[in-house]
């Protein structure tokens, strides 16, 4: 049996009736996960929800636990996990506002752990990653903006920083030289460890501001604030369209 879930990054706390939900404390061999797993009930169907940053937003991208997050979910049988983060837009199609399906990965992260079997390795658990991202999640994913009418690239470089400061000009030409569309700070390890476990696992990006120095003003909190707003409202009728289709 399939079992769904959400990871959400910057704007996204929760998905359903916050008083019908039944919160779960799973203690890893990895250490916590970011918060506590909340089960919700959507239109009959039980969807896990899990805040990345913690129910706080209080941790950082490079102190996320994501052994612990991703071991967490698949200790209560999650299957499927859509990844749904902010990213700044490199490519001029990767406005503010816009989604982003991405289908490739490159990984500028450093000292996280990187893999479950870091103390217990074999040649046999080398995953293949050749495609990071599962293609039937993903096509979930357009389908159900496409129905909705929303702007969605349906495909995309995902480069992950390692944050938690934003990028330098000259980071972000070297990026997108490198054949990247956008840039976040969590789509590594994540994506990886999903892997891993055998967890089918996508992402949906939105895109809440142009890359460092690729407009005429810095990078603002308050504009960024105001876009996630309105583009997470969008992902959650996505979400909500995905769980009933589930
Ligand atoms: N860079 C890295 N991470 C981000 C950005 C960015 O411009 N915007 C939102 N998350």
């Amino acid at each position: 049996m399939s079992k769904l879930a959400v990871i959400g990054g910057t704007g996204l706390s929760g998905l359903g009736d916050q008083n019908r939900n039944n919160r779960q404390v799973i203690e890893t061999p990895f250490g916590l996960p970011s918060g506590a797993l909340v089960e919700t009930i959507i239109n009959g169907k039980n969807i896990v929800f899990l805040p990345r940053h913690g129910e706080k937003h209080t941790i950082a991208p490079h102190r996320i636990n994501y052994r612990a997050n991703i071991w967490a979910l698949q200790a209560l049988g999650v299957t499927h996990i859509i990844s749904v983060a902010a990213v700044g837009g490199i490519t001029p199609d990767t406005m503010p506002g816009y989604l982003v399906c991405p289908d490739q990965i490159i990984d500028y992260t450093y000292g996280r752990e990187q893999s479950f079997f870091s103390d217990d390795f074999s040649a046999a658990k080398h995953i293949d990653f050749t495609y990071p991202y599962n293609q039937e999640l993903r096509e979930k994913i357009m389908t159900a903006s496409k129905k909705r009418g929303l702007d969605l690239i349906d495909r995309g470089v995902y480069g992950t920083t390692q944050g938690p400061r934003l990028e330098s000009g000259a980071e972000i030409i070297k990026m997108a030289k490198d054949g990247c569309t956008i840039v976040g700070m969590t789509g590594m390890p994540e994506a990886a460890l999903a892997r891993e476990l055998n967890i089918h696992y996508a992402c949906c990006a939105l895109v809440v501001n142009r890359a460092a120095g690729l407009s005429d003003s810095l990078i603002s909190m308050s504009e960024v604030e105001k876009i996630v707003k309105v583009g997470m409202s969008d992902v959650k009728l996505i979400l909500r369209d995905i769980i009933e289709e589930y």
